[in-house]
C-alpha cells in the first residue's frame, strides 16, 4: 500500500482537530477602561475542556465569569492570548468562520432567558435557522419541534413566551440553543432566575445532554447544586482560575446551596 504524505497530514491534523480539547485558552487577559478606570478582569487564563465534560465555573460576583464565557463563545474579543475552540483559532479566523462557528458549532443560554415575546415558542427555536442557509422551512420547522420536544414543551409550539413559567421559558431557550446541534453549550447562570425545583429540572437536563449525548458543557453558577453535578469546577479569582475536581472545596467558593 503506498501512503500519500499530503493526504496522510490531512488526516493527521483532521484527526487531532476531532480529538483535541474543544475550548483551549492560553494566556487569557482583557480590560476594561482605560487610565484610572482599567480594570483588569482577566490576568492569564489557560484551560482546556475536553470533550464531553460538564464544567462549572465559580467565583464571586465580577470575578470575570461572563467575560470568560462571551470571550470562549466569540461574543467578546481578548485584549491578548490563544483563544481555539473546536480547533478553530477564534482570534485569527475571519469574522466569517467566527459567525460560523458561534452559529452552527455553540449554544448559548442565559439567565434572562432572551426570548422575543412577539414570537412562539416555535418562532423563538428556529431563529437560529437565519443562518442555515441551505435548509428549507420545512425541515426547519421539524428541526425546531424536534428541539422542543427533546425540553419536553412538544405541546408548546404555538404559544407565546409570555404565557409561560419561568421554568418553561428557559427551556425554550435551551431548545433554541439546541436547534443547531451545538457540541458546546455555554451556560450564564441558567438557574439564576428560576426556583430551586425548576432550576433542578433544568440542571437535571443538563446533566442528561450531557450523558447522553455528548455535548460539553461549561456551566456559569452561583449555586452549588450546579458545581456538584459537574465532574470539574474552575474557580475564578482575582482574574486567574484555580481547578478542583473536588466538591467540598467548590461548595465552600459557592457559597450555601
Ligand atoms: N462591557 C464592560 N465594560 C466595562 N466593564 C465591564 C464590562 N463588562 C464587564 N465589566 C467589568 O468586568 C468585571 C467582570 O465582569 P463579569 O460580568 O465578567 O463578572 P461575573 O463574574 O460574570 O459577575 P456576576 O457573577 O455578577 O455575573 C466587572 O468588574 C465588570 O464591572
Ligand atoms: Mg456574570
Amino acid at each position: 500500500m503506498t501512503t500519500n504524505p499530503e493526504t496522510d497530514r490531512d488526516r493527521g491534523r483532521l484527526r487531532a482537530v476531532a480529538t483535541g480539547p474543544v475550548v483551549r485558552l492560553r494566556d487569557v487577559t482583557k480590560s476594561y477602561g482605560s487610565g484610572a478606570a482599567n480594570t483588569k478582569v482577566l490576568r492569564g487564563v489557560s484551560i482546556d475542556v475536553e470533550r464531553g465534560e460538564l464544567v462549572a465555573l465559580v467565583g464571586q460576583s465580577g470575578s470575570g465569569k461572563s467575560t470568560l464565557l462571551n470571550i470562549i463563545g466569540g461574543l467578546d474579543m481578548p485584549d491578548s492570548g490563544e483563544v481555539e475552540v473546536l480547533g478553530i483559532d477564534t482570534l485569527k479566523a475571519g469574522d466569517k468562520k467566527r459567525a460560523n462557528l458561534r452559529n452552527q458549532s455553540i449554544g448559548f443560554v442565559f439567565q434572562a432567558f432572551n426570548l422575543m415575546d412577539h414570537l412562539t415558542c416555535l418562532g423563538n427555536v428556529t431563529i437560529p435557522s437565519v443562518f442555515a442557509h441551505n435548509t428549507g422551512a420545512k425541515e426547519i420547522q421539524e428541526r425546531g419541534r424536534e428541539s422542543l420536544r427533546r425540553v419536553g414543551l412538544a405541546d408548546f409550539a404555538h404559544r407565546y413566551p409570555t404565557e409561560l413559567s419561568g421554568g418553561q421559558k428557559q427551556r425554550v431557550a435551551i431548545a433554541r440553543a439546541l436547534f443547531g446541534q451545538p457540541s458546546l453549550l455555554l451556560c450564564d447562570e441558567p438557574t439564576g432566575n428560576l426556583d430551586s425545583e425548576t432550576g433542578k429540572e433544568v440542571i437535571d437536563f443538563f446533566r442528561e445532554l450531557n450523558a447522553k449525548d455528548g455535548v460539553t458543557l461549561m456551566i456559569v453558577t452561583h449555586e452549588r447544586r450546579v458545581s456538584s453535578v459537574a465532574k470539574r469546577v474552575i474557580v475564578m479569582k482575582d482574574g486567574l482560575i484555580a481547578e478542583t475536581s473536588d466538591e467540598e472545596i467548590a461548595s465552600k467558593q459557592v457559597g450555601p446551596a
